[in-house]
């Protein structure tokens, strides 16, 4: 990986991948650089069959992401086309994450927040310390939201409670994030990493080409029934039911024993 930005770490522990978003004198805030290097962890992941499982989350335990880095609005919003340049980035680390074919969790410290809460809805699941806070304040430093990001809100809280995240900028704390389906799970912040390891070390034994169908499936569901690949997902069925991991969930269950599975 050649990971120029100074701000993304990448390490791998056993089946795990991870995304780290290291910028802490400003809370973990996104300025440039760190999407291309995000990207590029991304795709060394998506290439290593020994990886079954990303987590990204932000380095230290105050913050996930603070958000967009602010003091870069200046360079990255001043026009129409350093705006459109500056958004090509996140845009392309936005798709791979969404698309990403293995299951991809957020663990999240502290704040989360603007483009830091944008980053974690681009994840499967969201877990959270009990200290977690959350808010897009768009509203206050006078932003118009993207409306990509918007969607993948609404699709997960519906549309009143978007627009009350929205339109008060308010922060919500975690119980209310998970009432609302914000997050998964809660969990105390000195137990949020192991619970979090050992979530993803269940989902690292499990049938990859299992959970690579059910991720495309449902990403799936969220389009219109016109815009759907049936083909493909159709095809994903049949490579599972081939697969040798079929066979072996099949042949581990007569034998009363814990599958071994290998992806294909
Ligand atoms: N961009 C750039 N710098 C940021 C940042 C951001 N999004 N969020 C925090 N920082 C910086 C602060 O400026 C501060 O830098 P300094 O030490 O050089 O003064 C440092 O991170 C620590 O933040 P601080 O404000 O001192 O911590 P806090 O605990 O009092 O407050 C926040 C934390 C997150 C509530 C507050 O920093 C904040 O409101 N940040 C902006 C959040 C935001 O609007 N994000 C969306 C942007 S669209």
């Amino acid at each position: 990986m050649n990971l120029t930005s100074g701000l993304i770490d990448a390490k791998t522990t056993g089946p795990i991948g991870w995304l780290i978003f290291d910028n802490q004198s400003k809370l973990n805030a996104l300025s440039p650089g760190m999407y291309e290097d995000g990207l590029e962890v991304i795709q060394a992941y998506e290439a290593d069959p020994a990886i079954k499982v990303v987590v990204m989350r932000g380095a230290g335990t105050r913050a996930f992401i603070s958000g967009a880095d602010i003091t870069s609005f200046n360079k990255t919003r001043s026009d129409p086309v350093a705006a459109a340049a500056a958004r090509e980035a996140p845009n392309k680390l936005r798709h791979k994450l969404i698309h990403l074919e293995k299951p991809l969790i957020a663990m999240i410290y502290g704040y989360c927040l603007g483009g830091g809460l944008g980053m974690a809805l681009n994840a499967d699941m969201r877990f959270a310390s009990s200290d977690s806070q959350f808010s897009v304040p768009a509203a206050l430093r006078g932003i118009a939201y993207a409306p990509e990001g918007l969607k993948q809100l609404v699709d997960l809280v519906g549309p009143s409670v978007a627009k009350d995240i929205m339109f008060s900028a308010r922060r919500l704390k975690a119980e209310e994030a998970l009432r609302v389906g914000l997050i998964n799970r809660i969990v105390e912040a000195d137990q949020l990493e192991a619970e979090t390891i050992a979530y993803a070390e269940v989902l690292a034994a499990n049938a990859p080409l299992s959970m690579k169908a059910s991720k495309y499936f449902i990403n799936q569901l969220g389009l219109e029934q016109h815009e759907r690949d049936d083909a493909r997902m159709d095809a994903m069925q049949r490579e599972a039911e081939k697969s040798e991991d079929f066979k072996e969930a099949t042949r581990s269950f007569m034998e009363k024993r814990k599958p071994v599975f290998i992806g294909r």
